[in-house]
């Protein structure tokens, strides 16, 4: 039913007005334009002095309806100067830590609402599989349970204690759905995905934050089975309205309904786009201008009735009355965000989470920490592109990356730690750390007639240097003989990140295999320390390191947080979200593939990752022992009552993360052998034995039956309890199920 204040004021509504609420438009336009004579009900990126300006607008237009603001608060506040900049989601992904990513959240949430934002465009539910993608930094990783878990929390960090709350933001889930599940990797390429397909990986995740209230929904860009998202009547009305019964609101991506003229070509003309659109059940409408005279044309065509209007327009009016903007259209707050924005508080969360989310995947006899060895003054060479690289460190959507080409902020170089700011400032007084750049990932140059961006400055050409700088790479090889140790910071940098920049290979450029390679040579105890957006291809020199870290893209803090662990002062305690391949043809390379799909199926390599799904290493062992269940024969409504014992062997503290998968022995239709269904956080102190319970209800052990359902089959089962998704790192216990 529609609350009685938003009848009354949908009944005062022209149609023209109507249709402006629908319309979301960012900054570039005319806003006079857009908000007096357009009546648009939301902006989007937008800059403080155009947000003052647009809200004044509204105060001259005739029913003063409060604009809702969006911005892509995606690790951060991510376009405001100097606000917090987090780990990417993959990095914090890797902390596998919901409590701190709720933390996260709710800091963005105050930074962002301090600024006069109201929603950000964020999580990003999506499954990594092809990691040509370029967003592959933007998702959770590759496993819908920790995907959900992970999302659930943020959503709860963003939306605070309820929308009345002036610190809370709208969160949205997106993209809804199937977008990841590219065709070569491209992105937004049509998503081959069978209805089933979807239902068993693809939206339980989205169920997850359905339930958990996430405001808003936004629609991917693709088509699947040609019929593009943004009108796709099965997801978008059957599932999500129908089977989930989801009220919240949903948003298009950006010119979905644009795109369906000019690109997918599946619409004559923007009166259809518009009506297909609307009748469709979207209600915001993002960045198509030429929906405003498309909507009205429908309707005067009758392919439009107005009640389809007036449910859009009353789902929008209602988040605005609930997020009490009536009262107070929560302009920007000068004071607060001054005291706020980018604040020592914020920054000891960001410290925390990027502490947790470091994963240590090698450590060759004890190299790390490097504190540990001898108490004699040591040598530190910092090497590779990245070790110093202060914007890179961020990541995409942050200030001065590509997404931000007509926003110019940028953050401030001083609120950002490198690992050599890092390790200069922590590695005792007598201790030498030098550096070197020793390859260079690409450099940027503008064509006289190459292609610009909207505003007409020139767009810059991305070329990577085909062969190694050799006078680079001997300075770096110069100081790793001179120490006792090379850190070498490799990976990839923004301009090779992000929506329409996904890579056709996954090898580190810019002569940085070659620059492994040469330290590798030098027999100094090389430290590889992983920066990428993504899990990259590494070469056998780095498989062969004497220690390899991956850091993702670690946000403002990354390199506080990367000092701190290779000289011991923190324990790694980062598992892996995502696979690492060896070879890009392995894609995909995910973890819980089909049964019968897997093994050695190459005749020129092996279909083995680089590095597993869960995996990572701590500067201690643990050994998991005496897995037991109080029962082994259980009915469907049943909760498996799980034991094991972790006992720390060595000698510094270990946060373990102990991982629950189920594996149901006969399927009667293709499924994967394993799937994460849980996983506990547990400190084990040196030499301390602990026990841990983990409870599972039967329910959750579920695959997708032929006709699309989920249900329990009866039958064998097996429990594995470990520190990862290696068989050999797990302990299984059978138990069978009855009953249907
Ligand atoms: O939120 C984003 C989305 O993820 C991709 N297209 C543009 C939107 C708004 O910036």
């Amino acid at each position: 039913p529609v609350p009685e204040r938003v009848a009354d004021l949908l009944a005062r509504m022209t149609v023209p007005e109507k249709v402006g609420q629908m319309l979301q438009l960012d900054a570039r336009g005319d806003y006079e334009g857009d908000i007096l004579r357009k009546h648009v009900g939301s902006i989007l990126h937008t800059s403080p002095s155009r947000l003052k300006l647009a809200h004044d607008l509204v105060e001259q237009t005739r029913l003063r309806i409060p604009l809702l603001v969006g911005e892509d608060c995606i690790h951060g506040h991510s376009f405001f100067e100097g606000a917090t900049i987090f780990p990417t989601q993959l990095g914090m992904a890797s902390s596998w830590d919901p409590d701190l990513i709720e933390q996260a959240a709710r800091v963005t949430a105050v930074e962002a609402a301090a600024t006069g934002v109201h929603w950000t465009f964020s999580p990003v539910l999506c499954i990594a599989r092809d990691l040509r993608w370029g967003r592959v930094d933007e998702t959770f990783g590759e496993d819908p349970y920790l995907i959900g878990e992970l999302a659930s929390a943020m959503v709860r960090g963003y939306q605070g204690s309820g929308l009345a709350d002036p610190t809370a933001i709208l969160a949205t889930a997106k993209h809804f759905a199937g977008y990841s599940e590219t065709q070569g990797g491209r992105d937004a390429s049509e998503a081959d995905i069978s209805r089933r397909k979807l239902r068993s990986w693809f939206l339980p995740p989205f169920e997850r934050v359905a339930k958990e209230g996430c405001a808003t929904f936004m629609l991917g860009y693709q088509s699947m089975d040609g019929v593009p998202i943004t009108i796709n009547d099965w997801l978008l009305n059957d599932v999500l309205r129908g089977e989930w019964g989801y009220t919240g609101t949903l948003i298009t991506d950006w010119d979905n309904v644009g795109r369906m003229v000019w690109e997918q070509k599946i619409q004559p003309d923007h009166a259809h786009a518009a009506a297909a659109a609307v009748r469709a059940g979207n209600d915001m409408v993002m960045t198509t201008p030429q929906f405003f005279e498309g909507a009205q044309e429908a309707i005067e065509a009758g392919l439009l009735a107005e009640a389809d209007l007036d449910r859009a327009v009353a789902r929008i009016l209602t988040l605005k009355f609930e997020l009490g903007l009536f009262e107070d259209p929560r302009r920007p707050d000068a004071e607060r965000a001054t005291s706020l924005i980018g604040s020592a508080a914020h920054a000891a969360v960001n410290l925390d989470l990027a502490r947790r989310s470091l994963v240590l995947l090698r450590n060759v006899d004890g190299t790390l920490p490097m504190a540990g060895a001898v108490d004699l003054p040591r040598r530190i060479a910092v090497v590779g592109p990245l070790a110093d690289a202060a914007q890179a460190q961020l990541g995409d959507w942050a200030g001065s990356s590509g997404q931000a080409d007509w926003l110019p902020d940028g953050h401030p170089r001083d609120m950002i730690t490198t690992v050599l700011d890092g390790l200069r400032e922590l590695t005792p007084q007598d201790w030498t750390v030098t550096s070197a750049l020793g390859a260079e990932i690409l450099s940027l140059v503008t064509p006289p007639e190459g292609e610009t961006f909207p505003d007409g400055q020139p767009r810059p050409k991305v070329v990577v240097p085909r062969d190694p700088d050799e006078a680079l790479i001997a300075q770096a090889v110069a100081q790793a003989r001179d120490a006792d140790y090379v850190v070498a910071v490799v990976g990839d940098q923004v301009e090779l990140v992000g929506e329409g920049r996904s890579t056709a290979t996954l090898e580190l450029v810019g002569g940085q295999v070659a620059l492994l390679d040469a330290l590798a040579e030098t027999g100094t105890p090389l430290v590889v320390v992983v920066m990428a957006s993504k899990p990259l291809v590494l070469p056998q020199s780095a498989l062969d390191a004497a220690a390899v870290v991956w850091t993702a893209n670690p946000g403002m803090e990354g390199g506080r947080a990367i000092a701190e662990l290779l000289l011991g002062q923190i324990e790694p305690s980062g598992r892996l979200p995502i696979s690492f391949a060896r070879h890009v043809g392995q894609q995909p390379i995910y973890y819980n593939q089909l049964r019968g799909q897997h093994g050695d199926r190459y005749a020129d390599l092996t279909q083995e990752p680089a590095f597993v799904f869960g995996e990572g290493l701590s500067y201690t062992t643990v050994e998991y022992s005496g897995l037991e269940l109080r029962s082994a024969e259980l009915g469907q409504d049943d909760t498996i009552h799980a034991r094991v014992t972790l006992t720390n062997t060595g000698a510094r503290p270990a946060r373990e993360t102990v991982q629950v998968y189920v594996s149901d022995t006969v399927t009667s239709v293709s499924w994967t052998d394993k799937e994460l269904k849980g996983y506990r956080q547990v400190d084990v102190a040196p030499g301390e034995s602990v026990v841990v319970d983990l409870d599972l209800p039967v329910a959750d052990c579920t695959i997708v039956d032929q006709a699309g359902n989920r249900v329990v089959e009866p039958g064998g089962f097996e429990l594995l309890v470990g520190s990862s998704s290696r068989d050999a790192d797990l302990l299984r216990a059978p138990f069978s199920v009855t009953g249907s």
